[in-house]
C-alpha cells in the first residue's frame, strides 16, 4: 500500500449536503461571517443541523487567524519589542 503524503484531502464538515471545510473556508473567506451566511452560500447546515457548531468552530478560527495576522505574532506571544532607549 502506498501513500500520497503530498495529498490533502478535505474534511466533509456537513453531511447531509455534502459540503467540506475547504468549501465553507472558501464561503468564510467571501464574506460570509455567520453560520446563516456560510449556509446561505455553500448550504452547509441547511439540512439537519448536526454541523453547526463546526460551522461556528470553523467561522471562530478564521476570526481567531485573521486577528492574529493583523496583530503579529508577538501580540498573541503576549509579549513586546524592547524600546531601544530600554536596551542602552
Ligand atoms: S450535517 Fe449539516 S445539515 Fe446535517
Amino acid at each position: 500500500m502506498t501513500f500520497n503524503f503530498g495529498m490533502i484531502l478535505d474534511m466533509v464538515v456537513c453531511l447531509c449536503q455534502g459540503v467540506s471545510d475547504k468549501q465553507v473556508r472558501e464561503a468564510i473567506a467571501k464574506g460570509a461571517s455567520t453560520r446563516k451566511n456560510v449556509t446561505r452560500a455553500c448550504g452547509a447546515g441547511a439540512g439537519c443541523g448536526g454541523c453547526h457548531e463546526s460551522i461556528r468552530e470553523i467561522i471562530r478560527a478564521h476570526r481567531a487567524a485573521a486577528s492574529e495576522s493583523k496583530e503579529g505574532p508577538e501580540a498573541s506571544a503576549g509579549y513586546a519589542p524592547a524600546p531601544a532607549a530600554a536596551l542602552a
